[in-house]
């Protein structure tokens, strides 16, 4: 562990997550976005030999891995949010399987085509995994599986897989409540601190690249210090009802 940030309610690590998670604990919810390409070696590389097996077995044993410490890190209400694409989600699918009472999948409906083969790609997958019993929060809404939100246009992007703060709000404000502990540990540029942040929720985030951390701590900052200025907004002098009262003793006399 290189680097520790306290930022209002949040504890940024620099560090691997694999030293963070075993000392976490009680947590509302991990949502997180690993590297999730196959195969998780020679990617860019291979053109001479065929696909096999072992190429998905890296990822599934270190996802297996994570999955287990997660489940410990967790509070039995508590959810797993994990960020794949229809390639990963078969493989990161068995590790949570075993683990938790409920595994499915949600979609990240981007709205818009992006890069691909023929077929482009608008969508990302999220595995999700909870315990019966877990918590939601009693708002009379019926929730979709499909998340519709726009993805953040390149320009406006820190990281080159930065997703839109408002997709994790809609995670977060579904599946916890305000002062909750929500973790991401593979926190990139700190998307999900930012969405933790301005719904009240405690955070914890871990990311080993220093120039995302950096990022990840302004980002956390911003979203904390507009936080403050809505909590700490002055209050009125003369408070709206009051003078609404003045008006009527003055229209009375
Ligand atoms: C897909 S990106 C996350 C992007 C993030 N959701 C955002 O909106 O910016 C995954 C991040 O995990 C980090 N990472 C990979 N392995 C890690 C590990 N073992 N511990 C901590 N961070 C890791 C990478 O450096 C990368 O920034």
């Amino acid at each position: 562990m290189t680097r520790i940030e306290h930022i209002g309610d949040a504890t940024l690590y620099l560090a691997d997550c694999r030293e963070v998670l075993p000392t976490l604990s009680e947590l509302a919810a991990i949502v997180c976005d690993p590297p999730f390409f196959t195969p998780a070696v020679h990617y860019q590389s291979r053109i001479s030999w065929g696909r096999s097996w072992s190429d998905l077995s890296v990822l599934g044993e270190y996802f297996f891995q994570f999955a287990a410490m997660a489940k410990r890190a967790l509070a039995e209400e508590g959810h797993l949010f994990v960020f794949c694409h229809d390639e990963s989600y078969p493989v990161f699918y068995p590790g949570a399987y075993r683990l938790w009472d409920f595994t499915s999948a949600l979609v990240w409906d981007k709205t818009r085509v992006g890069l691909g083969k023929i077929f482009r790609h608008q969508y990302e997958m999220i595995l999700w995994a909870s315990n019966a019993g877990a918590y939601a929060a009693s708002d009379g809404k019926l929730h979709s599986d499909i998340l519709r939100h726009p993805p953040t246009f390149s320009g406006d992007r820190d990281h080159p897989v930065q997703k839109p703060p408002a997709l994790m709000e809609e995670l977060l404000t579904v599946c916890t409540r305000p002062d909750d502990v929500v973790a991401d540990l593979f926190m990139g540029s700190g998307t999900t601190g930012e969405a933790a942040v301005r719904l009240g929720r405690s955070f914890v985030g871990v990311e080993q690249e220093p120039r995302y951390f950096d990022i990840a701590c302004r980002r956390i900052e911003q979203a904390q210090r507009q936080r403050d200025l809505f909590v700490h907004a002055p209050v009125p002098v003369h408070p709206v009802e009051t003078e609404i009262a003045d008006l009527f003793s003055v229209a009375a006399d």
